[in-house]
């Protein structure tokens, strides 16, 4: 049995106020969780912060983003050993606002992948398709493309000690979220792929949903089958609608 992960995307949102209620919240609420897996992945600046509020909860930590490189002149980049220094646990990697307004293709996106896992973080791997995508039809091409980059670079056993996370562009701070079938057909898709692969990767991974997840439709999302939880971007940054979700995993 796969165990459900909620993850909150904070995106370029907070300040040192604001990171100390939301943390403050979602601390006393945690309890009612069940066993749902929880972490959030906060700006690099607050991520220290974080880690030493978060030192005495289950909730675990990571960050959005994480350099290619290990070292160097890298101007502004932040590397897997240094978030490592903060505890982190997890590093999102390709998310569509890094693919889509900062230009990171497929194989940056591996190569950041590969940093991530090289560094004792387990990357969140982000992949989905765009509107124009899906109207024409070529969702599964798009996800399996940007799948085999990384499978390519790592190989597949490496997807088994990663979370990938599925989120549809045209869902993602629209309010329109895909409905539980249209995200589960993707989900067993992706499994699909991976098990032709390799059978116990595919059982393993966890695969979870992102886009315009909310209390009010995460529990529908998070009981289809291959649907592990969820990567939470707006309801992530108000402690009652994160925990709402958490305890819809549970
Ligand atoms: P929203 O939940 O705001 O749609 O964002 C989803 C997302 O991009 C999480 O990474």
């Amino acid at each position: 049995m796969r165990q459900t992960l909620v993850a909150g995307n904070w995106k370029l949102n907070g300040s040192l106020d604001s990171v100390k209620q939301l943390i403050s919240g979602i601390t006393a609420g945690e309890a009612d969780t069940g066993d749902t897996q929880i972490a959030v992945c906060p700006p690099f600046v607050y991520i220290p912060l974080v880690a030493n509020l978060l030192a005495d909860s289950k909730v675990a930590w990571g960050s959005q983003d994480i350099a290619d490189q290990e070292s160097g002149a890298f101007t502004g980049e932040i590397s897997g050993a240094m978030l490592n220094d903060f505890g982190c646990t997890y590093a999102i990697v390709g998310h569509s606002e890094r693919r889509s307004i900062y230009g990171e293709d497929d194989d940056f996106t591996a190569r950041k992948f590969a940093a991530a896992r090289k560094a004792g973080l387990t990357p969140i791997l982000c992949v989905g398709e765009s509107l124009e995508e899906r109207e024409q039809g070529i969702t599964e091409d798009v996800v399996s493309r940007q799948l085999d980059a990384v499978i390519k670079l790592e190989g597949i056993a490496a997807i088994g000690d990663s979370v990938i996370a599925y989120e549809p562009v045209w869902a993602i701070g629209t309010g329109k979220t895909a409905s539980p079938q249209q995200a589960q057909d993707v989900h067993a898709f992706i499994r699909g792929k991976l098990a032709g692969l390799d059978q116990s990767v595919a059982d393993k991974v966890q695969i979870l949903y992102g886009g315009s997840v909310k209390g009010a439709n995460a529990a529908e999302l998070f009981t289809m089958a291959d649907i592990d939880g969820g990567l939470i971007g707006g309801a992530a940054l108000d402690a009652d609608d994160f925990l709402t979700i958490c305890k819809a995993g549970a």
